[in-house]
């Protein structure tokens, strides 16, 4: 059916890329069969979000004890506006872009502001690239989409070619996932993707009360339990595997010392699973852990050296009044 509202000559276009086929499979396969014969247990956070995964991060998100989600919206509800003044962003690409929830936010500053020409999300789960895709392009009439299906730290080259000055989003605090060394080798690849007139607009979630972390990643409700158990599925259905979730709790443990939350599957007893694709046996004692995630907070001084670090300066610090969540605004440095 024809879509409601503007003739089709206004409405953007759409374009969409994915650069998975049959690549994302394997890399799930290669990082299972690394991850799961190492000395401690651990798998990649990317392969927690599947259909299933997004839809029950979408729900994490909402939970009361999730804070960083609705933190961040009401720092960007506060400050889009002067974002897209300072920057001036025609484009705005989105690493990790999800359901573009908080996205709409910044967009409408853009279009307010009279620059927006093109929204650019990437993210590794194909459905949502592309349900993002058809939503926004009748939202936000005259824009165009260009949605890259594909892994952040791989497919970034295929970036098409900026428009015009471009603002690079990594919202959600997903910086966090990555441990600190890699976490710098990210954010140089980053810069080095950005003109003299683009901006890198950053969240991340800062150090507070560990039990106020705590229980974000372990909800009354279990959401988030069931949310790391997905990743059990995931290697069930994708490599034939005969996990069974139940055999596992979650477990969410503040490292006081790195400032960073882990999050682990806990075999509640001794037993050896079977992955079909890899012919491979995996053995869990009774208690044993496996690391599906770390999510590190930061000190202000964490997020300017690791900018530093990757050639970027400070150009705004964008902060709720209770210094819970961060957005940092930064370019190249000069
Ligand atoms: N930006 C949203 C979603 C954050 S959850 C928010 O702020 O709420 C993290 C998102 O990053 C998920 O949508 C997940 O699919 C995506 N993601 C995780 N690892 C990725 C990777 N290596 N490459 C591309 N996308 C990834
Ligand atoms: N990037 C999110 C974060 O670090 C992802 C997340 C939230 C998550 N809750 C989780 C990942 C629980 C694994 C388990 O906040």
């Amino acid at each position: 059916m024809e879509p409601t509202g503007l003739p089709s000559a206004v409405r953007g276009s759409i374009h969409i890329e994915s650069h998975l086929d049959g690549t994302s499979q394997r890399s799930l396969a290669d990082d299972a069969l690394d991850g799961l014969t190492k000395p401690f247990k651990e798998l990649p956070p990317k392969h927690l979000y599947d259909a299933r995964g997004a839809e029950l991060f979408d729900r994490i998100c909402e939970l009361p004890e999730y804070y960083p989600t609705r933190t961040e919206r009401a720092i960007l509800q506060e400050r889009a506006e002067e974002i897209a003044e300072l920057t001036r962003a025609v484009e705005l690409v989105e690493l990790g872009s999800g359901t573009a929830a908080k996205t709409r936010v910044l967009l409408d500053a853009m279009q307010a502001a009279g620059t927006l020409a093109r929204y650019v999300p990437v993210d590794v789960t194909e459905s949502m690239v592309r349900e993002t895709a058809e939503a926004l392009v009748e939202e936000y009439p005259g824009m165009s989409v260009h949605g890259l299906i594909g892994d952040f730290e791989r497919h970034l080259v295929h970036l098409p070619p900026a428009v015009g000055p471009r603002i690079v989003a990594f919202l959600g605090g997903t910086i966090g996932n990555f441990p600190p060394g890699s976490r710098r080798r990210f954010l140089r690849g980053i810069a080095s993707l950005l003109g003299p007139s683009d901006h890198l607009l950053m969240g991340t979630d800062l150090v507070k009360d560990p039990r106020v972390i705590q229980a974000a990643y372990d909800d009354a409700e279990g959401v988030t339990a069931e949310f790391n158990r997905n990743m059990l599925s995931v290697l069930n259905r994708e490599l034939q595997a005969d996990f069974r979730p139940e055999d596992f709790e979650h477990v969410a443990l503040f490292d006081e010392e790195h400032e960073w939350i882990e999050m682990r599957l806990r075999a509640r007893r001794e037993h050896t699973a079977f992955v079909g694709e890899l012919d491979l046996e995996v053995h869990f004692a009774a208690g044993e852990e496996m690391r599906t995630e770390i999510s590190a907070k930061f000190t202000p001084r964490r997020v300017e050296r690791d900018l530093a670090a990757a050639g970027l300066e400070l150009v705004r610090w964008l902060t709720d009044s209770d210094d819970v969540f961060a957005l940092t605004l930064s370019r190249p440095a000069s």
